[in-house]
């Protein structure tokens, strides 16, 4: 694992950006992997201030709320239009697991097999949960797990739940990428920032199991961590 060591959170999406559009276009043929979230925010800001313009034809989201309306503004696939297709002027494709072609039982399975025939992705942004957590792969998940839809864990409903109007209108289940779909991409940028992810940065590099879906990363060969921590 490479490790890049930075001051601030900012300097850490600044960072982030600035690999991800070397790596991306140096391969334009290849698809990347986007992530939603606050950190992924900053990252997508850093992108359209240094004036980005993606060459890649398509994207692969890592996740998105079971059942959830894509006109829905706490939908994943609403957040990348607002945060990453509108500003960069994207002209290509979004794919998002649960929704368009992958909804419906047979979606998982759908979305897998399009990331194989596209991919490799060149490059995918992860950020991680509080509790450890890689996309919607809860404390738990197999490594070896693929797109499936799974039930959120009480500590990810907690930290979203300021997103939605209240619990009832806060979704149980999302569709997730599996640990071992994620690995499939050829680098992995990982952005462990603030002091809340500290406790699951830790336990993922002493005890790497599943209770923390990170430690499923870490013998990836290109994976490259963006910390502000010192774990
Ligand atoms: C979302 C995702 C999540 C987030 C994680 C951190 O697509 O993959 O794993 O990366 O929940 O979210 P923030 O950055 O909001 O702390």
């Amino acid at each position: 694992m490479k490790i890049h060591r930075v001051k601030s959170a900012g300097q850490g999406q600044a960072l982030a950006a600035e690999l991800f559009a070397g790596i991306s276009d140096e391969s334009p043929d290849s698809p990347v992997g986007l992530a939603t979230g606050g950190t992924m925010s900053g990252v997508y800001s850093a992108l359209a201030t240094d004036g980005f313009c993606p060459k890649f034809s398509d994207a692969f989201a890592l996740d998105e709320y079971q059942g959830i309306s894509p006109a829905s503004e706490n939908s994943y696939a609403n957040e990348l239009t607002r945060k990453f297709t509108e500003p960069l002027n994207f002209q290509g494709k979004i794919h998002v697991p649960g929704q368009g072609d992958y909804a419906g039982q047979q979606g998982p399975k759908q979305f897998e097999k399009t990331i194989t025939k596209l991919g490799p992705l060149s490059v995918q942004l992860l950020g991680i949960g509080v509790n450890g957590h890689i996309a919607f792969n809860e404390p738990g998940s197999s490594f070896y797990s693929k797109t499936r839809v799974v039930e959120l864990h009480q500590e990810t409903i907690k930290s979203n739940l300021v997103y939605f109007d209240g619990p009832a209108s806060m979704p149980t289940h999302a569709v997730t990428q599996g640990l071992s779909t994620i690995k499939q991409a050829s680098k992995l940028l990982l952005l462990v920032l603030g002091e809340a992810k500290e406790f699951a940065l830790s336990k993922a590099i002493n005890y790497p199991d599943e209770s923390t879906p990170l430690a499923a990363l870490l013998d990836h060969p290109g994976l490259e961590l963006i910390t502000d921590l010192n774990y």
